[in-house]
């Protein structure tokens, strides 16, 4: 008997998409590929890109010619009427642990948050069904929002957060797993802290390890190292990731500067580096594998001094809304020569996604726009719907370093994709399969047939939702479906 193996990872056929490819071609740009084919390797690699031919059944014959391909071997996905392919969205800020807990957080602010809501459900996760039931949840939630690359918090708990990275593995989502190092006695409660640097540090190591068994080389699922935030780490602890940094070569995780509130306290805590961007500095945690989270009330000084380490912000809007934290200022990080993405930082945020966090993102930086009394300043601050979708895709894979392997579609690049359906409306105005009293529930955009391109884009980007995200690919392998 002959045995058909399919190694780790790798896909039983070579897959074609065929139809509109639509990424980003700079920060301040999209670019339309019409017509067009992308071959995808077994291992997930885009091998072989055709655009602009004079219909999709050229570009899939040149394809499949150039690759040596038969039709037997191949998957081919064709995008219906007024559908497009869409780089996988990337979230590069993320509490799979605080999932069960979106959409609650009452009038609270960031300390009493922790305190009320995030701290007592983080630590029930060391019951191991729990954690399953809500890493599941999370990750398949955030898979049908089209997030393909997911960098999370988990919890203090080793099992636990090995856990995430087992069903991260298995489901098929991209992701960094941190576990969360907190160790400082007063700020973290009694009932939910690592019990010393030295358990913090180990502890981290043991995730690691388990990392390091379950997908060596770290094609789909790396750790990450999570010092919580200032306040709730020990200088040993961050002075112990900070070696670990150096000696595994790992990216690491934090918040910074979220609330105002936290920031007096980090003064208080640590009143010699003088800001709070120069404590992590002062622990060797700003590197250019650093992503900081919220960065909202950063000072000049603190932006140059991110900017010159080369370290990531994730910009969280919805969160900074829903906490009352503030308006970060993603213009003023750009003109810093700062990487930025996008977050959902669920549950500070309310939302599992990226689309929203994008939508949210060009809101917020109108209500920048809204305090500057310059006419050419103010204009500058307002983020388009063209620079709002690169923070969501290639802005987001440069933060986590993988701006060579996701983002768009590259020869060379991984296929990290979803397909995106619009509603389009008939002559009628029903939509396709609707009669006067049976509805299609196909989403909240509605297409009429005369928008241009640009105009769709923004149509889905302020009306999209998961509806509109038909299926989800990660490194090839198809991850999520709806009709
Ligand atoms: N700062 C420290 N921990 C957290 C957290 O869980 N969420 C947010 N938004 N900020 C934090
Ligand atoms: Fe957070």
């Amino acid at each position: 008997m002959v045995l058909t193996r399919v190694a780790a990872g790798e896909q039983k056929k070579f897959l074609v998409l065929l139809g509109t490819f639509i990424h980003s071609k700079s920060r301040a740009e999209l670019e339309y590929l019409h017509n067009a084919a992308v071959a995808v390797d077994r291992q997930g690699w885009i091998a072989a890109v055709v655009k602009d031919r004079g219909s999709v059944g050229v570009a899939r014959d040149e394809v499949l010619g150039q690759m040596g391909w038969r039709a037997d071997e191949v998957d081919v996905v064709q995008c219906g009427e007024g559908q497009f392919f869409f780089p996988g969205f990337i979230d590069t800020h993320v509490h799979a642990s605080q999932y069960p807990n979106v959409g609650i957080f009452g009038k609270s602010t960031l300390l009493d948050w922790l305190d009320k809501y995030t701290f007592p459900l983080e630590s029930s996760l060391s019951d191991l069904a729990k954690a399953t039931k809500v890493y599941t949840a999370c990750v398949r939630r955030t898979l049908a929002h089209g997030t393909t690359t997911a960098t999370y918090f988990a919890t203090v708990d080793v099992p636990a957060t090995n856990l995430l990275a087992d069903l991260c593995l298995s489901i098929g989502q991209r992701a960094f797993v941190g576990r969360v190092c907190m160790d400082r006695k007063g700020l973290c409660p009694d009932y939910y802290r690592d019990e010393s640097p030295e358990a913090s540090l180990r502890a981290t190591r043991e995730t690691i390890a388990h990392i390091d068994e379950i997908d060596p080389g770290y094609r789909l699922v790396s750790p990450i190292l999570t010092p919580r935030f200032a306040p709730a780490c020990s200088k040993d602890v961050m002075n112990g990731l900070m070696k670990l940094q150096r000696e595994k070569k790992l990216p690491v995780q934090t918040h910074i500067s979220e609330n105002k509130g936290e920031v007096e306290l980090v003064k208080t805590i640590y009143p010699e580096p003088g800001s709070y961007a120069a404590v992590y500095d002062d622990h060797g945690l700003l590197t250019p594998e650093t992503v900081l989270a919220h960065a909202v009330h950063l000072t000049e000084e603190e932006g140059n001094l991110i900017s010159q380490r080369e370290s990531k912000i994730s910009h969280c809007p919805c969160s900074n809304s829903s906490l009352t934290s503030g308006e970060a200022r993603v213009r003023w990080m750009w003109d810093k020569g700062i990487d930025v993405g996008l977050g959902t930082d669920m549950s500070g945020g309310y939302s599992p996604s990226i689309l929203e966090a994008a939508r949210q993102a060009t809101l917020m930086s109108r209500h920048v726009a809204m305090q500057i009394d310059d006419e050419g300043c103010r204009e500058k601050c307002k983020l388009t719907v063209e620079e709002a979708l690169y923070l969501a895709t290639r802005g987001g894979a440069v933060c986590l370093g993988l701006g060579d392997e996701v983002g768009g579609f590259e020869v060379g690049k991984q296929l990290d994709a979803q397909l995106i359906g619009l509603g389009e409306v008939g002559q009628d105005g029903l939509r396709a399969g609707e009669n006067s009293n049976d509805w299609v529930d196909a989403g909240n955009v509605d297409v009429f047939g005369w928008e241009t391109w640009e105009e769709r884009i923004a149509k889905w980007l302020y009306n999209g939702d998961d509806r509109n995200t038909k299926k989800v690919w990660v490194k090839g392998r198809l991850v999520h479906s709806r009709r």
